[in-house]
């Protein structure tokens, strides 16, 4: 038998909204899959033929578009973020809404227009989607960048403003910051490397099957 599809999914809260989502495509993840303590990286499904590997979100797309994985769910922050061209991200899954926003703390908000910037530094993990953001609206912006915990640059005099994914706000009210600028929205999507779509025949009836899924989903 050929080597098992594999399927990357994000760690987190995308995988919770990703379960279903496999469900309605037939494939059932293995208990641990769901397991936030299991450090299993790899996991089996009801189907002898696909595994799922539980990765950063970052890496998702890393590993599809070297092949090591033939299908991912990756953010369409990621997405623009990288660029790659060995991706092919057929189906928007309507899953992970976010946003990507610039943020800063409330006392400097309170004086501040976004319309006035000619030049602003932020804290991000998304350097080339921010440059090329304010590039459009001429503003230059100097991008320091982090993987994590952006809510500390402003406080800890890093950067003033940071540009970060927002979901609940949660997280940017409890760090005193507050969103002024919205530059994207973002879903997840289902991503296929372009040479596994082209060799494994078992890809294109999975692409269909998570098209299939969604479409039903929304008309529900
Ligand atoms: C994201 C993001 C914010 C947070 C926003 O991090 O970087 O920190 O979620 O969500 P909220 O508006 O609902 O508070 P995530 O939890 O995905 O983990 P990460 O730090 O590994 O990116």
């Amino acid at each position: 038998m050929a080597d098992p599809i594999i399927i990357a999914v994000p760690k987190g809260r995308i995988l919770e909204e990703a379960v279903p989502l496999l469900r309605a495509v037939g494939v059932e993840p293995e208990a641990a899959f769901s397991d936030e303590d299991s450090r299993a990286l790899r996991f089996h499904t009801n189907r002898s033929d696909i595994d799922l590997i539980r990765v950063r979100a970052f890496d998702v797309a890393t590993f599809v578009a070297h092949g090591a994985a033939s299908l991912g769910i990756v953010g369409s922050d990621v997405l623009e973020e990288f660029a790659y061209s060995e991706l092919y991200a057929p189906v928007d899954l309507g899953i992970g809404h976010c946003r990507l926003s610039v943020a800063e703390p409330a006392a400097l908000a309170a004086a501040d227009d976004p319309r006035g910037w000619s030049h602003i530094r932020v804290a991000t993990k998304y350097p080339n989607l921010t440059r090329r953001h304010f590039e459009a609206r001429g503003v230059g912006a100097e991008c320091i960048k982090l993987n994590g915990a952006m809510e500390l640059a402003p406080v800890l005099g890093l950067a003033p403003r940071i540009v970060d994914l927002v979901s609940s706000g949660r997280t940017l009210k409890e760090n005193g910051l507050v969103e002024v600028e919205v530059i994207a929205q973002v879903t997840s999507r289902l991503v296929v490397n372009r040479a596994a779509f082209k060799t494994r025949p078992e890809v294109v009836p999975l692409v269909d099957a998570f098209r299939r899924a969604v479409e039903v989903r929304d008309a529900a």
